[in-house]
């Protein structure tokens, strides 16, 4: 079997394939080797005759708090256009046929909340800590976090949420339905996202395919266009002063002072 640097690929239950990230000096920020790897793991997952569904997680600590910010923070607009930057991982839900359930816990940021929301059933802890707060960096939600967060917990929370880069709880995602539970504890969370995953995986195969894509017909009508349009535009703010400001900012550990340009 393949074996991976920034993460860990095990079987937990007959019929369940569970992707740990595991990058814990940063929280799991999703660096592109790991998302690289995310996506190579998750193809095979897809195409393994055993496997029925899969489970994603991170650690009690971090599920991942966003994409690599020093990793972007030096990025162009031309660099980010040229490459589509984040096109590689803002549709694993579409590109990955078998269901995927996200067992979030801890921070689960910018990126990390991103990914959460594309998982096809979202579970946390009620202490799990969601936000977007892409605003402070000087820039803006750049992997469907505008579109599927708007969707799920309706426009004028996620226009407050996303605004003021405020985090909500794992509580507050349960009961506004952006999570289908919220666990008590981390590790209930986990046993919780792979048992029902054991569920699925007990099913005809073919069956829980139909019911993952007609569901997710619902959500495509509107989401693509508008997942698009986001990141065209979060790819334009790396021609601003401010998104280099308030990247740098974070990576020195100072406090942003912005141009407004
Ligand atoms: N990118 C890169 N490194 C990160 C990171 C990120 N998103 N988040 C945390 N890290 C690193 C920190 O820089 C730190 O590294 P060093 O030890 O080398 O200094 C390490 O992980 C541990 O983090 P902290 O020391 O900051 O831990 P903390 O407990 O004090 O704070 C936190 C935790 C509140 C989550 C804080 O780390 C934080 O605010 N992280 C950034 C969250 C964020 O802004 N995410 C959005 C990213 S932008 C994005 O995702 C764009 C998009 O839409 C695609």
């Amino acid at each position: 079997s393949t074996t991976y640097e920034h993460i860990i690929v095990s079987t937990p239950k007959p019929g369940v394939g569970l992707v740990t990230f595991n990058r814990p000096k940063a929280l799991n920020a999703l660096c592109s080797p790991l998302i690289v790897e995310l996506n190579g793991a998750l193809k095979d997952l897809d195409s393994s005759k055993e496997i029925g569904a899969i489970v994603i997680t991170g650690s009690e600590r971090a599920f991942a708090a966003g994409a690599d910010i020093k990793e972007m923070k030096d990025l162009t607009f031309s660099a980010a256009y040229g490459t589509d930057f984040i096109e590689m991982w803002s549709d694993l839900t579409v590109r990955v046929k078998k269901p995927i359930i996200a067992a979030v816990n801890g921070y689960a940021l910018g990126g990390g909340c991103e990914l959460a929301m594309m998982a096809d059933i979202l579970y946390c802890s009620t202490g799990t800590t969601f936000g977007q707060p892409e605003i402070k960096l000087g820039t803006i939600p750049g992997a469907g976090g505008s579109q599927r967060l708007t969707k799920a917990i309706g426009k004028s929370r996620a226009m407050e949420l996303i605004l003021t880069g405020n985090n909500f709880s794992g509580k507050q995602a349960a009961e506004w339905g952006l999570a289908a539970k919220a666990f008590e504890t981390p590790d209930e969370c986990l046993n919780g996202a792979i048992s029902t995953a054991e569920k699925i995986a007990s099913y005809s195969k073919i069956a829980v395919k139909a019911g993952k894509e007609v569901v997710n017909k619902s959500q495509d009508q509107g989401i693509k266009e508008g997942v698009d349009f986001e990141r065209r535009v979060f790819h334009s703010l790396f021609g601003s002063k401010d998104q280099k400001i308030g990247m740098t900012a974070f990576a020195t550990k100072t406090k942003p002072e912005w141009s407004h340009e």
